[in-house]
């Protein structure tokens, strides 16, 4: 890897859910100018760049997932005048602004989609994957199904034919093959890097492609009808290779543009194979959303992910996102947070771009909703035996005032009643706090170049509880040992590091350099200890 700073390989990336992060007008619904009003807080935590989940007019089926208008902004988050703002004052600060483009599939209630249905003669038919199953108007085309739930074809009465659609019917998936639905898309980077964003984030892109002979998925063992299939022929189509090229052409023709991808249902071998040189920058590695709280889970992880990108790639990792139970909750955190200052030790030290989740700073958990106050589809759909995505896009909590700091209305979804305690403010008041915690740890980072581009080497460790690596540079060696249980341990730095003499960076349980004898580093419980080689 060369030396050149790179700010979304050496950064770190902050999800912001828009609807529940600030609100400035009382509408209960976060919005721009509530982002804007926050930057001092964001840089003052350290982070290099912000991912907006999507900010484009929608009808809110999908919350923002369903778009209706890809070169504008939905009024209830603002104006394009705000949008301006938002960027300019981010870029004063040094924040970077990732958007989120939903190109797969678009709002039933798009102009195009609205076109596309009223007759099969509309110029705009081709533009979304209309069908009709030969032996019957009553059958579907194909055996694809959404992963919300049913079948992923709907019956349009009107024109007698079936439309195509791999979350809610509402969400039409867009016909790639058609070059004109290709170009516009490809207009859309365009729009919005000439408008001064960064990068952007792509909805599940590896869905763009459908088979062009709509082929039935093969039959495999699964719980839901969705999983009953092999996903061979609706999802990673070959085709899909020329349109990450293409766009990383267009992004290239910027300076520092960048893209990652969310490949949806491909195991890593598939999201590898989409990043490098002339393809996407990045693509998401969620396996950390799917780990016990257990260090030899994480390590292998790191292993594989690492084992599968080429020499030019770059890891990143997630803890949290807006469609997953926070890792408070999943972990079951203790109230004291020490496990949280772990896991946080970890996701920020490995090599690779951490992505954060609003609120996970302050150890957020997720809010349990009932029945009738749930907001998201996939809740509503599967109730009760998935809940849904309502519990990890809380309102952000920033202070003990009503609805925790977040609006002065009433909010879209209750916050979680813990906000009395947890929250910005009080977190920023206590040195000891997660915030703090994070604050630190970025600015460890940030002054390190090991922990941003150094080699990551694992030492040997105890599989049940601690994890211990290296991180290095031609210059400079750091070593982060993480304790994942609540007993004392040892971790051995093998031969190579016995003499060694190390300086304290940070830890969240002792204040002075430990003692490494004969090689033998000893952590206290839930500690992390990040020492800087001498
Ligand atoms: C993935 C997004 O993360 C999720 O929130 C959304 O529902 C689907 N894509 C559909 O756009």
């Amino acid at each position: 890897m060369q030396n050149k700073t790179l700010w979304w390989r050496d950064g770190v990336i902050y999800q912001i859910y828009p609807r529940s992060f600030a609100d400035s007008n009382g509408d209960g619904i976060g919005d721009l100018p509530g982002i804007t009003a926050k930057l001092e807080y964001l840089a003052d935590l350290g982070i290099d760049a912000i991912w907006l989940s999507p900010i484009n007019p929608s009808p809110d089926v999908d919350f923002g997932y369903d778009v209706s208008d890809y070169k504008a902004i939905d009024p209830k988050y603002g104006t394009m005048a705000d949008f301006d703002d938002l960027v300019k004052k981010a870029h004063q600060h040094n924040i970077h602004v990732i958007l989120d483009l939903v190109l797969n599939h678009t709002s039933d209630q798009h102009p195009w989609f609205i076109q596309s249905r009223s007759s099969r003669d509309n110029p705009y038919r081709d533009w979304y994957l209309w069908r009709e199953n030969p032996k019957g108007k009553h059958l579907p085309p194909n055996n694809w199904q959404s992963i919300f739930g049913g079948k992923g074809w709907e019956y349009d009465e009107k024109t007698e034919q079936w439309y195509f659609h791999m979350f809610y019917k509402q969400q039409p998936d867009l016909n790639w093959r058609n070059p004109a639905v290709r170009a516009e898309m490809m207009s859309i980077f365009r729009f919005w890097a000439d408008r001064g964003v960064d990068g952007f984030r792509l909805d599940v892109f590896n869905e763009y492609y459908k088979d062009a002979e709509f082929r039935d998925n093969p039959p495999k063992w699964g719980i839901r009808p969705f999983d009953q299939q092999k996903h061979m022929h609706d999802t990673d189509q070959p085709e899909m290779m020329g349109i990450v090229e293409e766009i990383r052409k267009i992004l290239d023709g910027y300076p520092e543009r960048y893209a990652v991808g969310e490949t949806f249902m491909s195991g890593a071998d598939k999201a590898a194979a989409y990043c490098g040189p002339g393809k996407l920058h990045a693509t998401f590695n969620f396996s950390f959303m799917h780990n016990f709280w257990n260090p030899a889970g994480f390590l292998k992880s790191v292993l594989d992910w690492e084992a599968l990108l080429t020499e030019d790639s770059w890891p990143n990792y997630v803890m949290n996102n807006h469609d997953n139970p926070r890792s408070a909750t999943r972990y079951r955190a203790p109230e004291n947070d020490e496990r949280l200052k772990v896991a946080a030790g970890m996701l920020l030290t490995l090599r690779g771009t951490p992505f954060l989740y609003s609120g996970e700073e302050i150890g957020m958990r997720d809010i349990s909703v009932s029945r009738s106050e749930i907001q998201d589809p996939l809740g509503l759909h599967y109730w009760p035996f998935n809940k849904g995505r309502d519990g990890c896009r809380s309102p952000m909590q920033w202070s003990t005032a009503r609805y925790a700091g977040f609006t002065n209305g009433k909010p879209w979804l209750k916050a979680h009643p813990n906000f009395i305690k947890r929250n910005v403010e009080l977190q920023k008041a206590d040195p000891k706090s997660l915030l703090n915690f994070y604050c630190a740890l970025l600015r460890v980072r940030r002054a390190n170049p090991a922990l941003q581009q150094g080699m990551f080497v694992p030492l040997t460790y105890n599989p049940q509880q601690i994890l211990g690596y290296l991180r290095q540079t031609a210059d400079q060696t750091v070593l982060v040992a993480l304790n994942f249980g609540k007993r004392k341990v040892k971790l051995a730095l093998g031969p190579r590091l016995n003499d060694a003499n190390w300086e304290l960076l940070l830890s969240n349980k002792r204040e002075t350099t430990p003692k490494v004898e004969r090689g033998w580093l000893q952590l206290m419980g839930d500690e992390v200890c990040i020492l800087l080689q001498k």
